[in-house]
């Protein structure tokens, strides 16, 4: 994990590292080192995606692994600990006798969405519904769309099709829990019933650029104070609907943002989530009511995923190993959108959870000690031991 951190590391001690980028190069080439160390067989897909397979008496794939990208100053172990638990247990379990199905551990790209707005990208490609016009219409904020920056590290957006996974059976992913039910309830590791339903989008709020100095105040059509006015909103309305709604603007734009000019226009982002369907709807259309009060907005949807049950008989399968482990187990949902809500939709998904210190997460401050993850990855390599051989 240290080592893997290395890559993407900036300077206040957060992970800054993105996909198609140097530093995402460069944890993917080790991540690769560090399979074929295992005795794996390494690959890459036409998305990025990175692949370690130990070869079983059948072609038919159980799945682990994780996200090697992060949030703009993320922590160490978001994605990451999916990877490094999926090279170990696949390391551990390749000592014994050759698998009956054939075990992959994957690093997967761009599942948070920091560069380009393609939310769970190499998760969708795998699963065969990245959209055929993403690669161009999809850019980073240098103006550099998907297919771009793929030629730049050698792939090729047309050959995406060809990612596209039928054989995976099963797909199990180790994950922090990035809040903080586990470590209250001081228990060892998650298994996680569901991931919350996921709403995104862009906010354009107009105004009139107007000089700051001759402009008096009863006059001005200020669009960042009605922006402002909406955050409020946002956040108010998910106070007034309770747990376990959540609402958060994370980016603020101003234009043409400058000191002395009254602001033209305004936009800003909405996370908006809730596991359960009609509520989540429901949330959405009281949020962006909440800011349609206020002044007239141009909404620009970027994403919606529906909260996404995870395999009841997998579920059953990781409770009988942890029982086995004498693992203290519990069952949540999770807040955090996660690759895995993507792979359900095409093969049985289950995703194990491990505490994150203070519930902290998205931050240099994400941490976990080791004794704390060990447990994990005991319950990742049992289940796997249990699905392949
Ligand atoms: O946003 C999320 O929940 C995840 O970290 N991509
Ligand atoms: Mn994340
Ligand atoms: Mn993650």
């Amino acid at each position: 994990m240290r080592e893997l951190a290395q890559f993407g590391a900036n300077a206040a001690g957060g992970m800054d590292r993105f996909v198609y980028t140097p530093a995402w190069q460069a944890a993917r080439d080790q991540v690769g080192r560090w399979m074929a160390e295992a005795g794996l067989e390494v690959r890459s897909d036409a998305a990025g995606n990175l692949f370690g397979r130990l070869a079983g008496v059948s072609d038919r794939t159980i799945l682990t692994g994780s996200h090697l990208d992060t949030v703009p100053n993320g922590g160490r172990l978001d994605g990451a600990l999916g990877i490094i638990a999926g090279l170990v247990a696949l390391d551990a379990l390749r000592e014994g006798r050759r698998p009956r199905k054939s075990l992959e551990v994957v690093a997967t790209c761009e599942e948070e969405g920091s560069r380009f707005a393609a939310n769970f990208w190499g998760a969708r490609a795998i699963v065969g519904v990245a959209a055929s016009d993403e690669p161009d219409k999809l850019m980073d904020a240098d103006g550099i769309t998907i297919r771009q920056a793929m030629a730049d590290v050698g792939f090729a957006a047309d050959d995406l099709p060809s990612a596209k996974r039928r054989d995976v059976d099963a797909f199990v992913e180790l994950h922090i829990e990035q809040g903080p039910v586990l470590e209250q309830a001081h228990v060892a590791v998650g298994i996680v019933t569901a991931i919350t339903g996921q709403y995104r989008a862009q906010a354009t709020v107009d105004g009139r650029p107007d000089h700051a100095g001759t402009t008096p105040m009863a006059s001005r059509s200020d669009a960042l104070l009605a922006a402002a006015r909406m955050v409020q909103a946002v956040n108010q309305a998910a106070f007034d609907f309770g747990p376990p709604a959540v609402a958060t603007v994370g980016c603020v734009a101003v234009t043409p943002g400058a000191i002395n000019v009254v602001p033209g226009q305004a936009t800003f982002t909405l996370d908006v989530r809730h596991p359960d369907p009609a509520e989540l709807t429901r949330l959405v259309n009281a949020v962006r009511g909440a800011c349609e009060l206020i002044a007239p907005v141009i909404w620009h949807e970027l994403m919606y995923e529906p909260p996404q049950p995870l395999d009841q008989d997998l579920d059953r399968i990781l409770g009988e190993c942890a029982s086995g482990l004498a693992l203290r187990a519990m069952r949540l949902h999770s807040g955090a959108g996660h690759d895995a809500q993507i792979f359900a939709r095409a093969f049985p998904t289950a995703m194990i959870f491990v505490p994150s210190q203070q519930g902290r997460s998205h931050s240099p401050l994400e941490f976990t000690a080791t004794e704390d993850i060990v447990p994990g990855v005991r319950l990742l390599a049992a289940a796997l031991q249990r699905l392949a051989y």
